[in-house]
């Protein structure tokens, strides 16, 4: 059969409003927790995958670079697709950002949803939307929730091998309209990893049963907050999990502490504009930058508002936006 055997997607980052933090399963990487995301508009992966049998090893080029950075989990990733697709071909994958990766910024969900994506285009593998947020949770399980646009919720799943445990669509990116600020408070910053940082606290944190124990309470409430597209309680929800989080990292030994001084800092803002009447709540992932989450025609105060904070380098901004895609197919 005569196949594209390249094809180019894109994906973008995706933002937990309740948070996956912990694992039930390491190797198939299946989450302990369900969680809940919305998609964003920008902070855009963009990736061209080409399996080609003039290779004798995979080739990643990260902005143009082949940096080791990466590379091994890339590297196992296609190596579930040549194995899905019964193929030996190796592949050359080239990936950009439209955001500074330097700014500590969270790129595995955009990248993995963009190689899953674009992989199955190019393998001509034809796999079902479930069957792609499975595939990209093997990458990184936040990953998973990027395949869809707007608001998506990631399912645990029970099964063992993780056959239920992918991303479902919630609402559309025009059912709840919001805008998502992030105060980038430092650059480079080389924190724990997320996957580090959650076999820390599994095994090291006191407070990971109640954790687990609070996740689905948490997501019921999310649920409801986004069908009855109540932007303040999906705020306040966002908020109390994001710290919630963030207590049971810090629980574990040696403690997970995330933030700067201008985390902390950007973090009284939000709460400062709050007392003065403004709907505006953060959340932050395993990283110093924090995110706000408010309306849109909120949105210019409340960026004025964070770069107004001492340390704050630069604030960024996106709404929910649209689901992994293929952007382009050139048939071999
Ligand atoms: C704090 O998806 O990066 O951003 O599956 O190990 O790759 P791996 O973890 P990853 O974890 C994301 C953690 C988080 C919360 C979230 O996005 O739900």
């Amino acid at each position: 059969m005569h196949r594209p055997l390249t094809a180019t997607a894109e994906a973008t980052s995706n933002i937990a409003l309740v948070k996956y933090w912990g694992k039930r399963d390491l190797a198939l990487n299946l989450p302990r927790t369900g969680s809940i995301s919305v998609t964003l508009d920008s902070l855009t992966t963009r990736t061209t995958v080409r399996f080609d049998d003039g290779l004798e090893a995979d080739r990643i080029e990260f902005e143009g670079n082949h940096s080791a950075r990466g590379t091994a989990r890339i590297v196992r990733f296609l190596d579930l697709l040549r194995a899905q697709a019964e193929t030996d071909l190796h592949a050359h994958v080239e990936t950009q950002n439209n955001f500074p990766t330097a700014a500590g910024l969270a790129s595995s969900a955009s990248g993995f949803a963009a190689l899953a994506v674009a992989c199955d285009a190019a393998l001509g593998l034809g796999l079902s939307d479930s069957e792609l947020s499975i595939l990209a949770r093997r990458g990184s399980g936040s990953a998973a929730r990027s395949i869809f646009g707007g608001y998506a919720e990631m399912r645990a799943g029970e099964e063992a091998d993780g056959s239920d445990a992918y991303a479902v669509p919630i609402a559309d990116p025009e059912h709840l309209p919001l805008t998502l600020l992030v105060a980038v408070t430092a650059r480079g910053e080389k924190s724990i990893g997320s996957t580090e940082g959650m076999r820390r606290t599994e095994t090291t944190s006191p407070f990971f049963e109640g954790w687990t124990r609070q996740v689905p309470k948490d997501l019921a409430a999310m649920r409801l907050a986004i069908r009855d597209a109540d932007l303040e309680q999906v705020g306040v929800l966002a908020e109390t999990n994001c710290l919630r989080m963030h207590a049971v990292a810090l629980g574990a030994h040696p403690p997970l502490l995330y933030w700067n001084p201008t985390t902390v800092a950007a973090m009284q803002a939000v709460k400062e504009l709050r007392g003065q009447g403004r709907g505006v709540w953060f959340t932050i992932d395993a990283g110093p930058q924090v995110k706000a989450i408010c309306a849109p025609e909120d949105a210019s105060h409340v960026a004025r508002h964070l770069r107004a904070v001492p340390g704050v380098i630069e604030v960024l901004q996106a709404v929910p936006g649209p689901g992994a895609r293929v952007v382009s197919e050139i048939p071999s």
